[in-house]
């Protein structure tokens, strides 16, 4: 059994779909969620599923070894949904290719630091693009920049306004976040 831990900042929509993906899964668990925002509402979300969880600050993420320590423990897979901060070289070098992000754009387009949430979608609004979508990615050192794993596109009407994209998006997340990360996992296992 394959365990997942999901790094998160904010609403947790992601990491509940997540969970509730694997919870009759044979292949995979959802053993910890980690926030590096005490008020983040996933830790809600994951107390009311019954998923471990805690929240913890920037050193015991960056100089101190808690998360990593806490990762090597409990990890055979880490999914970053809505996680702000960069991954330090120590995760990154213990997980190769097995930290996984979903983007709410198109990258190469509408990434890199700064470019998350609302900010992509008013990007995508402003530039008249026609078309948006999710991106599932490895995680590397540089924001937004790892291994394209996977991509979803939705059209964008002239009338969009920002939050009717997102919406769009949210619907396409829902739909392929955990079956992407099944696929990763499935190969994993080979
Ligand atoms: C998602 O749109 C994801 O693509 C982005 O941050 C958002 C997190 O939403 N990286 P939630 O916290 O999972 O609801």
């Amino acid at each position: 059994m394959k365990r997942i831990v999901i790094l998160a900042s904010g609403t947790g929509s992601n990491a509940e779909n997540i969970i509730n993906y694997f919870n009759n899964s044979n292949l995979a668990r959802v053993t910890y969620v980690l926030s590096n925002n005490k008020d983040a509402k996933v830790l809600d979300k994951a107390n009311r599923l019954n998923i471990s969880n805690l929240s913890f600050k920037k050193d015991d993420f960056s100089t101190k070894k808690t998360v990593l320590n806490l990762l090597k423990k409990e990890a055979d897979i880490v999914i970053l949904a809505g996680f702000l901060w960069k991954i330090p070289a120590n995760i990154l070098e213990s997980f190769p290719n097995k930290i996984i992000n979903i983007h709410p754009a198109l990258l190469p387009k509408y990434g890199g630091k700064g470019m998350y949430g609302s900010h992509v979608h008013k990007a995508v609004v402003a530039n008249k693009e026609a078309e948006t979508g999710i991106t599932i990615h490895y995680v590397n050192e540089n924001y937004d920049e790892g291994a394209i794993i996977f991509q979803a596109k939705t059209s964008v009407d002239p009338s969009d306004t920002p939050d009717e994209v997102a919406a769009k998006i949210h619907v396409l997340e829902q739909n392929n976040f955990p079956q992407v990360i099944e696929s990763v996992l499935l190969k994993m296992e080979k």
